[in-house]
């Protein structure tokens, strides 16, 4: 059987490894979605809202990205979602609804709430019940 000449071999390695640290610069140069341009005070509120949803367990609940608790719903694009608004948000958060306890949070805390749930629904918009789960453990989208 013929073996590949030792300098083939090398050559071929040699343009493994430029295509292995091509494709990694490219991975970690190519933003995978553009960060929102928030000035500082934006990015504190949204920084303290993702503290109050841990503060208030809301994740126990319902998911973010799809990960979470079950009981509610996905609260990814709640902020868009139609017929909407900060107002509707607040008043389900301060008076509960059904299975949801009323939350009695200070006026600070609902306002980061809100800015936190405003960026995250800017990050993308998805529907996660329309991926389903295959055997190998990745989801793939259903029509
Ligand atoms: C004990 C479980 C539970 C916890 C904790 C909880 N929720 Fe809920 N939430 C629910 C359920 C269940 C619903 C759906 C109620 C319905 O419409 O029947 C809901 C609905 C909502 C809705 C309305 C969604 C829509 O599309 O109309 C928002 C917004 C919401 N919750 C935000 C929050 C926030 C913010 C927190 C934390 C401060 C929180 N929830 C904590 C159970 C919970």
């Amino acid at each position: 059987m013929a073996t590949f000449p030792q300098i083939r071999t090398r050559h071929f390695f040699v343009f493994l490894v430029c295509c292995f640290l091509t494709y990694s610069f490219w991975i970690y140069s190519v933003p995978y979605f553009k960060p929102n341009q928030l000035t500082s005070r934006e990015q504190n509120l949204v920084s303290e809202g993702r503290l109050v949803l841990q503060k208030y367990n809301c994740h126990t609940c319902h998911q973010i990205y799809g990960l979470g608790g079950y009981l509610g719903p996905d609260l990814t694009n709640v902020y868009s979602r139609r017929n909407q608004n900060e107002d509707y948000l607040k008043a389900i958060i301060h008076s509960g609804v059904r299975q949801m306890p009323a939350f009695k949070m200070s006026e600070l805390e609902m306002t980061s709430l809100l800015a936190f749930l405003k960026n995250l629904d800017a990050t993308g918009n998805a529907d996660v019940t329309k991926y389903q789960p295959e055997s190998i453990g990745t989801f793939t989208l259903t029509k």
